[in-house]
């Protein structure tokens, strides 16, 4: 059988963690019921651990309270929910270039409807530039929405700050998590995020179409819900329910991914976490390293050069050769699977010096090993014949 070399976790994590398949299974051939709305012990059970995967998601990222944790899709649901429940015409909004799509595209059609949008500063490497937060955070803003890390780049941002920048000056943080969440510890208290979007098929290591969205009280007084209809509570009433979470919750939840979501935070919490954190950093030094061995061949490493300051991914432009080509040799000659393009990141190319033509992203989980990075610094070598 081909070699098949998985290094796209950026996008979506893979292998999931033990556990997680089996407990999909079990939801549809044993259980099979919804929640909320079976008078029976079944359906019961399926509330039950839904509260659960609520109850451990508000404990792992420092949220207010279980019922604070409204389940999602994914990240670009949870933050679509903040994003066009919270602001209106007038208000004004402050980002990073170095955001996905499931911010820039929300945020783009709503400056059609008369939200004030302004950009933080970001330097070569992606990181924010000093003094920009200062400069634009301020009592006039009423939102800063946030990546917790560069998803072309791996650069982190400094959530804490702005946490507290936002904090004092009375305005309203919402952080995309979808980068760090399960590697770097997050804690909304602590740092002063009002609204944390979490993907559950990325670093949480569960499957595909669930998520959750963590709401500080605040925050969620001030949102209307972007999607109405059934919750199974409060059935007598044509308006949405003015209580957590089933106010942003219409309609059927995701009850594999959740049972799914169950297992993969089961595994997570079984590991320690520091020791998961401490790996996901010699491994992408290592794969910095071996890219950055080949610079004086002429490939572009992009974002900042210390791990530390990085989660587990590294694009690269490669030199004299169009990097769809290259991705696809990879794949053809090394059976290497990862992501060319612009990564539904713009603005973030035209930062990193990388727009048009995109980069080559290269991005590790916990089950990749390190000598998957030095076979990978082979076929690079391979394909730039040097
Ligand atoms: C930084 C960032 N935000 C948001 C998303 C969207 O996440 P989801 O696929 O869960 O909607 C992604 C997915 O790649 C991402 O990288």
């Amino acid at each position: 059988m081909k070699k098949r070399l998985y290094l796209d976790c950026a996008a979506t994590s893979w292998p999931k963690a033990p556990g997680v398949a089996g407990a999909m299974a079990f939801y549809l051939t044993d259980v099979g019921c919804n929640v909320g709305h079976g008078a029976y012990q079944a359906a019961y059970d399926v509330g039950a651990t839904v509260l659960d995967v609520r109850k451990r998601l508000c404990r792992m990222f420092g949220g207010p309270a279980p019922q604070n944790v409204v389940l999602t899709s994914g990240a670009t649901h949870a933050l679509n929910l903040v994003l066009n429940g919270l602001l209106r015409p007038g208000d004004r909004v402050v980002t990073s270039p170095m955001e996905h799509n499931s911010v820039l595209r929300p945020l783009h059609r709503l400056e059609a409807r008369g939200v004030r949008v302004d950009y933080l500063a970001c330097g070569q490497d992606g990181a924010l530039l000093p003094g920009q937060a200062e400069a634009l955070i301020g009592r006039d803003v009423r939102l800063v929405v946030l990546t917790h890390a560069s998803n072309v780049c791996g650069t982190l941002m400094p959530i804490a700050k702005i946490g507290r920048l936002c904090r004092e000056n009375g305005v309203f943080f919402c952080v995309d998590g979808a980068q760090t969440a399960g590697s770097i510890p997050i804690d909304m208290k602590a740092m002063g995020i009002d609204a944390l979007a979490l993907p559950g098929h990325k670093g949480l290591l569960g499957p595909q179409g669930v998520g959750a969205l963590l709401l500080s009280d605040t925050i969620s007084a001030a949102m209307e819900p972007l999607l109405t209809g059934g919750t199974g509570s409060r059935s007598d009433s044509l308006d949405m329910p003015d209580f957590l979470p089933d106010r942003f919750e219409a309609g059927t939840l995701n009850l594999p991914g959740i049972y799914g979501l169950q297992a993969a935070l089961d595994w997570l919490e079984a590991q320690d976490g520091m020791a998961l954190r401490d790996r996901e950093i010699r491994l992408t030094g290592h794969l910095l390293a071996r890219m950055r061995e080949l610079e004086p061949d002429g490939l572009r490493v992009l974002g900042t050069f210390h791990a530390v300051d990085r989660v587990g991914i590294v694009s690269v432009d490669f030199p004299g050769l169009d990097n769809t080509k290259a991705a696809f040799r990879l794949e053809q000659n090394y059976g290497i699977q990862c992501r060319c393009g612009l990564h539904s990141a713009p603005l973030a190319h035209q930062t990193l010096g990388t727009f048009p033509q995109g980069t080559v992203r290269f991005s590790v989980g916990p089950f990749t090993r390190f000598e998957d990075i030095d076979y990978l610094q082979a076929a690079v070598c391979d394909i730039m014949e040097i």
